[in-house]
């Protein structure tokens, strides 16, 4: 997607001096910067730090930090180097499916050759980017002119590589002028919402507002809302699925007031090996993203401050897990799909 008028993608990789390139995502919407990330645990830090988040955007990365192991393993006495370098990429993040499936995918190609391997890592890069246009014209058939979605976290390309899942649709949908409208939260605990999805609705020129994640539930009740539509971290086999913390809450909010709920999620965030969402990993994260605001001041000089009692510790789970019966069907690249016909699509 373009950034003042520039096409970017999230994350790529330049194979010839074995670097993996990505927009660090900590510093928008306040400063645009991309960094170069020369050794895969450079990268694999990239992820665990969220320099790089969004499911597709981190298997992406463990792709290219897979493929980054290879190439380095080649001036390496070390027997055992792919393999320690593939458990320090996949002890980054547990939630997002999507990692473990690049890096599993990345690593079985390259026991054949290390072009293969690198090979593998542009592949699972470049399905994740034409998946993400899949669901966005899938997803655009759900949407009328002048409809009016709310999204949950970052679901969009910088959650990807490009395109994204549950903005693709509406970025679709203004490609064909129908002009969405989209209620923005996440505005609490990392803020993916209000610092990342409006930022790439603003750059996209799409009408948004910026709503607090308590706040969903008034706009449902005035019948303000038509849709819902959120990402997805990982899908279990009945449909069951992790998302951004807050996410269970937007889905039981729209089934009271009888909104449509909808997952875009591709295929590769369906974890067939999970029966059903009770046996997911959940990541719990610093209660420091709880605890603080970061953000420029008045000066525009980037400052932490806190937010909260001096002395309290908070709790802080990054996702919540919203059972299939709440969701009205998964927009994948191989179209709408009802949770109870998943496995029928595996
Ligand atoms: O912790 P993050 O920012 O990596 O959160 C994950 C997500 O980006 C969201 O849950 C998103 O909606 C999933 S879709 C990639």
């Amino acid at each position: 997607m373009k950034v003042s008028g520039k096409h970017y993608k999230t994350v790529w990789f330049d194979s010839d001096r074995n670097t993996v390139c990505m927009i660090d995502q900590t510093k928008l919407p306040f400063s645009f910067e991309i960094i170069e990330l020369k050794h895969h645990s450079d990268t694999a830090k990239a992820i665990k730090n969220m320099l790089v988040r969004g499911a597709g955007a981190i298997g992406a990365t463990a792709g290219f930090a897979m493929a980054q192991a290879f190439v380095e393993a080649r001036e390496s006495e070390d027997g055992n180097y792919v393999e320690a370098a593939r458990e320090l990429i996949e002890a980054t993040r547990p939630t997002a499916v999507n990692l473990f499936y690049a890096t599993n995918k990345v690593y079985t190609s390259g026991q054949e050759s290390v072009d293969k391997a690198i090979e593998m890592a542009y592949q699972v890069a470049a399905d994740d980017e034409s998946d993400s246009q899949k669901i966005g014209e899938y997803g655009n058939e759900l949407l009328k002119d002048k409809c009016r979605v709310l999204t949950h976290c970052n679901a969009g390309w910088l959650a990807f590589v490009d395109y994204g899942t549950a903005l693709s649709p509406i970025y679709k949908a203004d490609e064909a002028g129908k002009d969405p409208f989209v209620f923005v939260d996440e505005t609490r605990p990392r803020g993916q919402g209000a610092r990342l999805t409006a930022w790439e609705l603003q750059q996209a020129g799409i009408r948004h507002k910026i709503i607090a994640d308590n706040a969903a539930a008034f706009y449902m009740q005035k019948g303000e809302i038509d849709i819902v539509i959120t990402g997805a971290d990982r899908i279990a086999a009945n449909g069951d699925t992790a998302n951004k913390i807050g996410t269970l809450e937007k889905a039981i909010l729209a089934k009271e007031f009888g909104i449509p709920f909808y997952i875009a999620a591709p295929f590769s965030t369906i974890d067939f090996d999970s029966p059903s969402g009770n046996v997911f990993n959940i990541e719990e994260r610093s209660d420091d993203e709880l605890l603080y605001h970061e953000g420029p001041d008045e000066e525009g000089v980037i400052r932490k401050i806190r937010m909260a009692s001096p002395d309290s510790e908070g709790l802080n789970p990054a996702f919540d897990v919203t059972p299939a019966k709440y969701i009205a069907g998964i927009i994948t690249e191989r179209g709408i799909i009802k949770t109870e016909d998943l496995l029928k699509n595996k």
